[in-house]
């Protein structure tokens, strides 16, 4: 089992890659706390793993809210005894406009989720891995590096998200607390789904033109999830991983 007598914390659980990734790490042995502002959400994330034998609960928390995020970190620590790995999951793309028309209130929802509740993850996480090391995992996107048109908060999110992985993996590799970002492309998830109903087919051409010719599963990503959280990648710190297809290159 590759991470055996971890314990993880994924936001963002409740569905999608945040899902893939909580019942992936806890078949490979983690116990995993099962982050999610869909709190019913998050329940059945959790029963799932623990009806296949595996160690889970559920917390409720807006990853923008300090006191959630560190409420969530405290009960995960007093449930398990300790923390290996954040990874910091959760995400929204809450509106597409251009800049001109993107709503003040929604740019602000969006950093709040996308930016600061990475920020606040590894702040309230970072104090219980010092001394024994820690493996954080940061989702940014491919459009971290490429414009998405109408995306101008959700790829400032993004970008930033990458800036402060690298800060974090300078600040604390002496700790032996790695800290790595991923970088996906279009992924089906329900976040997909939602971008499919708003955007129609740009979705799937754009798809059609990566090298692999498809859009990505939840259970890819969680794979590289899985390999940052363990040891395997015990050199591997303040790196971004483009998880796309090739669509990048
Ligand atoms: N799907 C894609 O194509 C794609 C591509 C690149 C990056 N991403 C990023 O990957 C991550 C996961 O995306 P997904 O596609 O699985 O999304 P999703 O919408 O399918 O799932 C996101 C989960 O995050 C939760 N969430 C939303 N706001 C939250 C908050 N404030 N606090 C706590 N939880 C919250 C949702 O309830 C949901 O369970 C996100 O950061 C997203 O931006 C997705």
């Amino acid at each position: 089992m590759r991470l055996a007598n971890k314990v993880a914390l994924i936001t963002g659980a409740a569905m999608g890659m945040g899902e893939a990734a909580a019942k992936l790490f806890a078949a490979e042995g983690a116990a995993v706390a099962v982050v999610d502002i869909n709190q019913e959400g998050a329940h059945a994330t959790a029963e799932r793993i623990t009806a296949a034998g595996g160690r889970a609960f559920a917390v409720r928390a807006d990853v923008s809210d300090a006191d959630d995020v560190k409420a969530a970190v405290d009960a995960t620590v007093s449930r398990f005894g300790q923390l290996d790995i954040l990874y910091n999951n959760a995400g929204v793309e809450i509106e597409q406009a251009p800049t001109a028309d993107h709503s003040i209130e929604r740019f602000d929802r969006t950093i709040a989720i996308n930016l600061r509740g990475v920020f606040l993850g590894m702040k309230f996480a970072i104090p219980h891995m010092t001394g024994r090391g820690g493996s954080i995992i940061n989702t940014a996107s491919v459009v971290a590096f490429r414009a998405m048109p109408g995306g101008v908060a959700y790829c400032a999110s993004k970008g930033a998200v990458v800036a402060m992985t690298q800060v974090a993996a300078v600040e604390y590799g002496p700790a032996k607390i790695r800290v790595n970002a991923i970088c996906p492309g279009a992924i089906e998830t329900p976040m997909l789904a939602q971008a499919r109903r708003r955007m129609g087919t740009a979705v799937d051409n754009a798809a059609a033109f990566a090298p692999l010719r498809r859009t990505g599963t939840a259970e890819e990503i969680a794979q590289l999830a899985l390999f940052l959280a363990s040891d395997e990648s015990s050199f591997i710190t303040g790196a971004a991983y483009v998880i796309d297809g090739g669509s990048l290159a």
